[in-house]
Order: structure tokens, then C-alpha cells, then sequence
């Protein structure tokens, strides 16, 4: 199964690319920019890693990419991600970033814009690995915050496959953010939005209504509002669920009591991805890997996810056919 779910060309929906740093790179960039840490050692790091919930994994999110200052550090970041993704046969990846986590740091969009877009063509070119970018808004900031950025980022609009709505979720709606979403929509920018991680169902159906998202990332309390899954499944609405996220911020107790069985029992079009690889214990391999563990599913139920993903993804007509044969012939 192991090999079978490696060889599956895995299209990645959901990551951060600011929680892929591993601590082994997390030292190397604070040595190579006089930054200190907090921790003493990588396995300190690592030690440090367990979370009561949401907020308190975001505390050491935002402290460890303190690390990342040139647009170097950028590129190094996610060329380290895709070089392991690739390893798990990811052929995809779309991205998160925090524009505003980095500028509160005094680190400029045009910085880490440079580094991310560097890498996206080095991964393109040396592993075929395609990837798409997300520029995502600090939901507990304000709105009028997220509205410059958005503006500010008018160099790079054209380089966006969406905007999204990350960090703490719990007391910040969507609706919070309906001027921003609707100033995107006329710039012809697609949205996606966290949404039903830790916040109630209301907030799934705000994204919906209020920022018109053509995918909820995580979403995994819709389970508690039948209507709205009914509602999910009619509109074909994609969710991008953590599987290790989802137990390692509490979301869930133990993997085995992850709603994604209710979710695909429920008709839904579902995905697995990894969130915050460095700090959840696993890239998307080891999320298909654990699913398969908690839930014995079978090929066809892998075949179904991947599937689901290549469709979904940000990319052009010509891609998703090359994916789709891909992954018709890697069974
Ligand atoms: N949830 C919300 N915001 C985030 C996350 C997450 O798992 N990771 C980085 N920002
Ligand atoms: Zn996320």
C-alpha cells in the first residue's frame, strides 16, 4: 500500500509554506541571519511542537519564521518543500503565505514574492512539480489591513491563483472580510477560505455567502449542520482536510475519530493535504498513509481523493489532463 500510495500523483491543496520549515533549515537560516531561537537544539524544536490547539501551534508558527529575512530564505523554504514533496510523488503543490506575518517583521512583499517565485520555477523545472500561489489574509488582523496588502500586491496579482483566509479562527468571521473577498472577485482573483477548523458551521456558510470561496480549507465541522452538508454536496464544494492537523492542534482526539469517513459517506468532494508539514508530523504522503492506517481504505478510495484534487486544482486545461492520465496510469 506504501508503494501504491507513493506512486498515486498527489496533488497538494492545503499547506503553508511558512510551516514547512523544518527545524534542521529553521537553524541554518538563523545562523545564516543572526537570529536567535528559542530552542537550544532541532530535537528541542521538535520537543517544543505539541499543541493545546490552534492558537497556541500559530505562537511558535509566527516565532519560527522569524528565521526567514531575503528573498533567499524564501526560495531555500520552499525549494526544501518541494524537493521532499516530490520524494513522496506530489506533483503539485498550491501554497499558502502570510504576506502580513512577514511585513509586521519589516520584511516587504517584493521579498518574499522574489523567493517563492524563483523556487516555483526551479521545482518546475528540475522535478516537473507545477504549484500554485495563495496569498492569504491574517484573519486576526484587521480587515483594513488585508484590504493594503491586497492593493499593495497589485505587481503580483496576475501571479496569484487565489486569496485565502487563514490563522486564528475562532471570534474572526469571514464576513469580517467581505469588502476584501468582493475587491478580489473584481480583480478576477479566485478565493478559498479557512473555514469549520475550530470555528462553528455559521463561519462555512459566511465563506459561502460572503466571500463566494470556491473551496473550504479544513471544513471538517460542516458534520454538525446537515443542511449545509447537503448544501456542500449539491454545490459540489471541495474541502481541503489535515488529517495530522486536525489531531495535532485537537480538532480531533485520535485519527481514528477524524470525521473523513462521514465526509465521503456524506458525498462530499474531499482532499488530503498537509497543512503544516514541519509541525504536524508529516507531508501528504504521511496523511494518505495514516488515513489508510485509521480506516482501511482501499485503492479506489485513494484513487477517489487524488482524483478529486487533480480536479480541483489551480491549473490549466492542459495540466489536468496530463494529471489525469498520470494517475490513471499509476494503478
Ligand atoms: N490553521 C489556520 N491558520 C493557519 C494554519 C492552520 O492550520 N497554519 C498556518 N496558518
Ligand atoms: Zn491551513
Amino acid at each position: 500500500m506504501r508503494d501504491f500510495l507513493t506512486r498515486l500523483p498527489k496533488a497538494e491543496l492545503h499547506l503553508h509554506i511558512e510551516g514547512s520549515l523544518e527545524p534542521e533549515l529553521m537553524f541554518v537560516l538563523a545562523e545564516r541571519n543572526g537570529v536567535a531561537l528559542p530552542y537550544g537544539s532541532v530535537e528541542e524544536a521538535r520537543a517544543a511542537y505539541d499543541f493545546q490547539d490552534l492558537q497556541s501551534f500559530l505562537d511558535l508558527y509566527y516565532r519560527g519564521m522569524s528565521v526567514l529575512r531575503t528573498a533567499e530564505d524564501f526560495h531555500d523554504l520552499a525549494m526544501d518543500y518541494f524537493r521532499r514533496a516530490h520524494a513522496e510523488g506530489v506533483v503539485h503543490v498550491e501554497m499558502h503565505f502570510d504576506p502580513q506575518a512577514h511585513r509586521v517583521r519589516g520584511i516587504e512583499l517584493p521579498v518574499v514574492m522574489e523567493g517563492l517565485s524563483l523556487a516555483r520555477r526551479h521545482a518546475e523545472r528540475e522535478l516537473g512539480l507545477s504549484s500554485a500561489l495563495i496569498m492569504a489574509f491574517l484573519r486576526d488582523r484587521e480587515a483594513a489591513e488585508a484590504m493594503a496588502v491586497l492593493e499593495e500586491a497589485a505587481p503580483y496579482w496576475e501571479m496569484l491563483d487565489a486569496v485565502g483566509l487563514d490563522s486564528a479562527e475562532r471570534g474572526h468571521p469571514p464576513s469580517k472580510f467581505t469588502e476584501v473577498f468582493m475587491r478580489a472577485a473584481q480583480l478576477g482573483i479566485p478565493r478559498v477560505a479557512h473555514a469549520g477548523e475550530e470555528g462553528p458551521p455559521a463561519y462555512i456558510r459566511e465563506a459561502l455567502d460572503r466571500l463566494d470561496v470556491c473551496r473550504i480549507d479544513h471544513g471538517v465541522r460542516c458534520l454538525e449542520d446537515p443542511a449545509l452538508v447537503a448544501r456542500l454536496r449539491d454545490e459540489g464544494m471541495v474541502l481541503t482536510v489535515c488529517p495530522l492537523s486536525n489531531v495535532r492542534l485537537k480538532v480531533v482526539e485520535r485519527i481514528e475519530d477524524h470525521p473523513l469517513p462521514q465526509l465521503l459517506e456524506a458525498g462530499l468532494r474531499v482532499t488530503l493535504n498537509s497543512d503544516d508539514p514541519a509541525y504536524f508530523g508529516g507531508g501528504v504522503l504521511d496523511n494518505y498513509l495514516a488515513c489508510q492506517r485509521a480506516f482501511g481504505w482501499d485503492e479506489a478510495t485513494f484513487i477517489q481523493l487524488a482524483g478529486t484534487a487533480i480536479e480541483a486544482a489551480f491549473i490549466g486545461d492542459a495540466r489536468r489532463t496530463e494529471l489525469r492520465h498520470r494517475l490513471a496510469a499509476s494503478y
